[in-house]
């Protein structure tokens, strides 16, 4: 019989060995999840006798996280502003920038916008949280990939939002109009792949790249939004962080009205919001 407390060291030791970066911070994670417990109630309650039946599991998810599997796709979920979300090896693990895409853009709306795009939704994250943030809006969420669109509907089920779900590349299926165009759309660089981390290369390749250069989509994105905004009508998009002076590039002064640069918590340049000409 082993104590919570022994198996927390023992894994910590083992992911350790395994040079696993931040062994002690994903043994606690992964206690927690397997237990359903806090962090705090894992340290205090430490003298607890860890059940043997989750011995099994236990070594499963430490071996998959040896492997470079990522916790979120071991544990099918991810917390995003501090909802849990499905997800799996078919969307992208989402980010905390993408949290703060969200924040700062519902900070800039002048009114609730009835009607709003989510492009490149992956697992939902965004329009989802929409959704619940603004019931009064309509929410569409748009992907290219149609596996990535079902782990989306399953994640609107569990949140009881009214979505509607649109099978395209970028524009080519969409219609109608936006207040609100916002996206997190594919942005590293193909030569950037092999730069990646193990855990990152798991996560979907088409969720990633975006083109040689890394702005091809976004450049795509800001040509034919114009067409699927009311005047006035936003777009809030998620960059590479080198690639603002660029992409500020991609907007035509002749139609819209203001584009602004913004930086993430750790300062990087991450975020345009452009707003269309009101005439
Ligand atoms: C960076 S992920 C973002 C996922 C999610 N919005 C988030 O923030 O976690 C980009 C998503 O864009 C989708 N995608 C890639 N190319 C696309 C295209 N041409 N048209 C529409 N979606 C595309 C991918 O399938 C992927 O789900």
């Amino acid at each position: 019989m082993k104590t919570v407390k022994q198996v927390l060291s023992e894994i910590t030791n083992i992911l350790d060995s395994a040079g696993v970066a931040e062994s002690a911070a994903n043994a606690e994670f992964i206690l927690c999840t397997l237990l359903g417990k806090s962090r705090t109630e894992i340290l205090a309650f430490g003298s607890a006798v860890f059940p043997s039946e989750k011995e099994e599991i236990l070594n499963s998810v430490v071996e998959q996280k040896i492997d470079g599997r990522p916790l979120e796709y071991i544990f099918n979920s991810a917390y995003f502003l501090s909802r849990k979300f499905y997800v799996d090896e078919r969307v992208l693990i989402p980010r905390p920038e993408t949290e703060e895409l969200i924040l700062k853009t519902q900070s800039k709306l002048k009114h609730v916008p009835k009607n709003i795009l989510d492009l490149c939704t992956g697992s939902g994250c965004i329009g989802i949280s929409l959704a619940l943030n603004c019931p009064k809006s309509k929410v569409t969420c748009s992907d290219i990939s149609a596996p990535a669109l079902q782990v989306a509907k399953q994640n609107a089920k569990t949140h009881k939002v009214e979505i509607n779900f649109i099978e395209s590349d970028l524009f080519n299926n969409l219609q109608g109009k936006f207040d609100l165009i916002i996206s997190n759309p594919p942005y590293i660089k193909e030569a950037d792949i092999s730069t990646l981390s193990a855990e990152v290369k798991q996560e979907p390749r088409l969720a990633q790249i975006g083109g040689k250069e890394g702005t091809e989509i976004i450049e795509k994105i800001i040509i034919s939004a114009p067409e699927f905004l009311k005047k006035g009508g936003m777009l809030a998009l998620e960059i590479g962080d080198k690639e603002g002076k660029k992409v500020l590039q991609f907007f035509s002064r002749d139609i819209w009205s203001n584009f602004i640069l913004e930086h993430d918590f750790a300062g990087l340049e991450r975020y345009i919001f452009a707003y269309i000409k009101e005439i």
